[in-house]
Formats: structure tokens, C-alpha cells, sequence
């Protein structure tokens, strides 16, 4: 787990921003609100698991630094809270990091895969992404600046990496990102999206039985990049670049990380 300290004045590349994490409470969510805070962001944690996410609150020094709502973000009026409460919390609302998202059931064939579960997937990974790209605008717009990230994934590039409802929400997360870009930045508001590789968080480990080691032995067999493990710290970079002003002239993009995974040849040229 990385460090979550305060980093010097003069190393903060989010001094003074107000962010919204959506499934911030885990995981790639976990680790880009540690990571915007030491870049001294004042961060709003929207999730559903609320013990954990007002652990991590306190951990990082309380509402002066960030605050935890219970969020779920399938519900509108939720989401539409949870970015009210960045602003009376924290006065704007500068970033938003559109995280939240689920696996859904593990069956690999379609003839399997039941209509509950798709639509469930759905409401999770797609619609409630698309809330919370909306309610962030609503404050954005207004305001004429901000930065969206939505976490897609190395599936919104190709198929065959994982589940029909999965792929086809991340698929269609680059759509709601291109959508929203292109209407959004006339108001000055950015919008892009994060697509990482596979890597150990609780929504994968179950596969491994809980063994960080022994799945990400297996993604870098898997994998084209070799000698490197994906970390979330890695995804949260990623974030934090997309946030900042080193990219105020970035929307509408993709950005993968995965280590060349989905440009790559698979079984590499020998
Ligand atoms: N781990 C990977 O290999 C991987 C790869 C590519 C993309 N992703 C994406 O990264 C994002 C974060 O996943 P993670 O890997 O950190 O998993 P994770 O399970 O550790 O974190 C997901 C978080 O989202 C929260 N959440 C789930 N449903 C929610 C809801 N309805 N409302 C609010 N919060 C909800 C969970 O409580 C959890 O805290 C997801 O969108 C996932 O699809 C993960």
C-alpha cells in the first residue's frame, strides 16, 4: 500500500482541487484517493462499503482532508449527493474519478450468462458511470473547468479478456467518454478514460484465492510487458496525470495501461 503523507508544496500537482471517488473505498479506488490527497487534494469517497471507506477517511486525517458518503451508484439521487457534498464540503468540485464498477458473474459463455446478471453489470459499470459523469458536469459546467476519468479497461479494446456484460460496459464507457467530451469541452471540462490490465484488487483475487502473488505471476505470463507487475498505484498515476494540468489539453482519450497487452501479438513473436 503506498504512503499516503502530505508530499512538499512545491511536488503537489493538485494543490487546492476538490475530487469525487467513486469505489473509493478499494482497490484502484483506494489508491488514487491516497494518491490525490498527498498531491494535496481534498477528496469526497463514494462507495458502498462503508466501513472501509470512513477508515480510510480517518486514516488520511478526516473531513479537513476527505470525507466518505454513502453511495451507490445506481441511484441517482445518491450520486446527485454525493457530488453536493463536494461542494458543501469543499466549496467546488474539480475532478471527478468515475470508478465504481463490478465484475459480475464468472460464467464464460453467453449461453450462460443470465439476463439479471448483464443487466445487473449494466446498471453498475454503465449507467451509473453515466450518472456520475452527468451530476459532475452539472457542477462543472458552471464553473467552466474540471477533469472526468472513468475506469474502462484493457476490455473496452478487445474481447476475449473477460465476461459478455464486462466487455461490453467497458466498450461502451470509451463511448460515454467521447459523447461527453466532445459536448463537455465547450464548457472547459475534460473527459477521459483509464483502461487498465488485469491486476490484484478484492474484485479479482477471488479467482487466486486471495494470493496477490500467484495472480499476478499469472498476468505476466499472460501479459506482453515483462519484468513489471501492474500495481493499482500504477492505475492511480494514471489518474492523477489525467486530473492534472500536465493534461489540460487531453479529453476524449483512452488511456491504456497494459503494458502493450492489447497492440501485442498473442502468443508473442518467438
Ligand atoms: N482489477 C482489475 O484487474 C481491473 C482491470 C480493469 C478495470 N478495472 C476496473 O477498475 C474499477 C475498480 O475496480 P477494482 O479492481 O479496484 O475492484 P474493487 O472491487 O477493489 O473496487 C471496486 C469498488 O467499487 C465499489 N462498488 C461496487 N459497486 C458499487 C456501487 N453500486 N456503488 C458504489 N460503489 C460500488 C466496491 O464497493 C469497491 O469498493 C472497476 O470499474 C473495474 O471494472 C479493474
Amino acid at each position: 500500500m503506498a504512503s499516503s503523507s502530505l508530499l512538499p508544496p512545491a511536488a503537489r500537482r493538485l494543490e487546492g482541487k476538490v475530487a469525487l471517488v467513486t469505489g473509493g473505498a478499494s482497490g484502484i479506488g483506494e489508491s488514487t484517493v491516497r494518491l490525490l490527497c498527498r498531491h494535496g487534494a481534498r477528496v469526497v469517497v463514494a462507495d458502498i462499503q462503508d466501513d472501509k471507506g470512513e477508515a480510510l477517511c480517518r486514516e488520511l486525517g478526516g473531513p479537513a482532508v476527505a470525507t466518505y458518503v454513502h453511495c451507490d451508484v445506481t441511484d441517482e439521487s445518491l450520486v446527485g449527493d454525493a457530488v453536493d457534498a463536494a461542494v458543501a464540503s469543499y466549496g467546488t468540485l474539480d475532478i471527478a474519478f468515475s470508478n465504481a464498477g463490478i465484475a459480475g458473474s464468472s460464467k464464460p459463455s453467453i449461453l450462460e450468462t443470465t439476463k439479471e446478471d448483464f443487466e445487473r453489470v449494466v446498471a453498475v459499470n454503465l449507467t451509473g458511470m453515466f450518472l456520475v459523469t452527468k451530476h459532475a458536469a452539472r457542477v462543472m459546467i458552471p464553473a467552466r473547468r474540471g477533469s472526468i476519468v472513468i475506469t474502462a479497461s484493457a476490455a473496452s479494446v478487445m474481447g476475449g479478456l473477460g465476461l459478455y456484460a464486462y466487455t461490453s460496459t467497458k466498450h461502451a464507457l470509451v463511448g460515454l467518454c467521447k459523447e461527453a467530451a466532445a459536448e463537455l469541452g465547450q464548457h472547459g471540462v475534460r473527459v477521459n478514460s483509464v483502461s487498465p490490465f488485469f491486476l490484484a484488487t478484492e474484485m479479482t483475487r477471488k479467482g487466486f484465492g486471495g494470493e496477490d502473488a500467484a495472480l499476478e505471476a499469472a498476468v505476466e505470463a499472460m501479459g506482453n510487458l515483462k519484468g513489471v507487475r501492474l500495481k493499482a498505484e500504477d492505475i492511480a498515476e494514471a489518474v492523477l496525470y489525467l486530473a492534472s494540468d500536465e493534461a489540460k489539453y487531453v479529453s476524449g482519450h483512452n488511456l491504456v495501461v497494459d503494458g502493450g497487452f492489447t497492440v501485442a501479438r498473442t502468443p508473442p513473436r518467438k
